[in-house]
């Protein structure tokens, strides 16, 4: 059934919200009534009828065009993964780099970005760290000291897990077209939550893991490579990903090409049940709108903003509308304050500055009052150990 839900009525898809203070969406959203019917469906077919395969194969390309709507892509421009490392990692193989090609990223960005790229210096290519505090956001300017004529790839989150800031992607891609650079994009905490669109923001790859702003439990990545690059070669061959796989399943050794479009990064079976739980996902955040979800979140923010004025505690992250979204650090310590939070049926994560606070489309301005309320009574008792030091 085609969601119909608003801003108003989508907390009613969330049954956890009656059970506890939930401000914890960029560790994991909790799941929605019309996602869990769309898992039982799955799981109902596959337990009585040993499954429809190819009604699922069928549900799963018509996800992968609504995904491709979603960011404004191709369906041919849509690959499935694991998760985000996979994909980054995909990227990170696939690019073409020689010994001496640098790529740069921001010192601190998620580790399993990092990784990825750092795994690539034993192929001898360099990878360069830009710094940034936690309260400014990356633009092209924080990029162009680092780059020369070796500089290959730019990467970066959209938003960061740590300090909530919603980098300046658009700008930043603007640079790499100049300069024929890669520009590879983890989307993990921005997908769902604010608009990504792949050609406005310049993006070359982006990848994302589904169990946050898109709702689906651990296991399914997107991946989007934008269509012409097809220097970008798979590190990995399967069946799938070939352009002639063999009709009789017996791999022909002098026929390897793989496919033209991004399923040539899709390796053997994907996650049905979850596509099927995507499916439903994109469709309840739609009915919602991104943009209404991105303003309703930022409300939630001005809100706690100004509780927290008048609390006297600090931010860690940005303060203004345009450089933050859903995710806020509580510069508060977090041996005292993640076991008070939990005593108190709030859930929220640990994070480098402090306590993290992050918003889903279900929260409310009454979440965040009470959440204030509890910060009030907690520094009562917890005083004078209020704040944290800021790193
Ligand atoms: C920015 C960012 N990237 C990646 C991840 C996770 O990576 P994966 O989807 O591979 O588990 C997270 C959080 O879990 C994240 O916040």
């Amino acid at each position: 059934m085609k969601a119909t839900e608003t801003l108003s009525t989508v907390r009613g898809q969330f049954p956890v919200t009656k059970r506890i203070l939930y401000l914890d969406s960029a560790h994991q959203t909790p799941l929605a009534t019309n996602v869990r019917a769309a898992l039982e469906e799955f799981l109902s077919e596959g337990h009585e009828m040993a499954g429809p395969k190819p009604v699922w194969l069928r549900r799963a390309e018509e996800t992968r065009e609504s995904v491709a709507k979603f960011l404004n892509a191709s369906p041919k421009e849509i690959a499935f993964t694991k998760n985000t490392s996979e994909g980054l990692n995909i990227a990170a193989n696939a690019v073409p780099l020689k010994a001496g090609d640098n790529v740069v990223l921001i010192e601190g960005d998620h580790p399993n970005n990092a990784y990825a790229w750092l795994n690539l210096k034993r192929k001898g290519v360099e990878v360069r760290f830009a710094k940034l505090a936690d309260t400014e956001i990356a633009t092209a300017e924080t990029f162009a000291p680092h780059i020369d004529d070796r500089t290959k790839v730019i990467t970066l989150s959209h938003v960061t897990f740590h300090a909530g800031q919603v980098h300046d992607v658009a700008g930043i891609g603007k640079l790499c077209k100049e300069r024929g650079i890669y520009l590879v994009v983890d989307a993990m905490q921005s997908v769902g939550v604010v608009p990504v669109d792949v050609k406005a923001l310049g993006i070359s790859v982006l990848a994302a893991g589904t169990h946050k702003g898109l709702l689906v439990p651990q296991g399914l990545g997107i991946l989007y490579v934008q269509d012409g690059l097809d220097e970008l070669q798979p590190a990995y061959l399967a069946m799938s990903s070939m352009a002639r796989p063999p009709a009789d399943y017996i791999a022909l050794a002098d026929d390897l090409e793989p496919r033209k479009d991004a399923g040539r990064f899709e390796f053997g079976n994907v996650n049905l049940p979850d596509l099927q739980a995507l499916s439903a996902a994109i469709d309840l955040i739609q009915s919602v709108g991104v943009p209404e979800i991105q303003e309703h979140v930022l409300k939630l923010g001005d809100r706690l903003i100004q509780h927290l004025d008048e609390m006297g505690v600090a931010l860690v992250g940005p303060r203004d509308r345009g450089e933050r979204s859903h995710i806020y650090v509580l510069a508060l310590p977090v041996d005292k304050w993640s076991d008070f939070f939990a005593r108190n049926q709030v859930r929220v994560s640990p994070e480098r500055g402090g306590i993290r606070i992050s918003f889903g489309m279900f929260n409310t301005l009454e979440d965040i009052d009470r959440l204030a309320e509890l910060i009030r009574k907690g520094l009562k008792e917890e005083k004078p150990l209020a704040t944290a030091q800021v790193d």
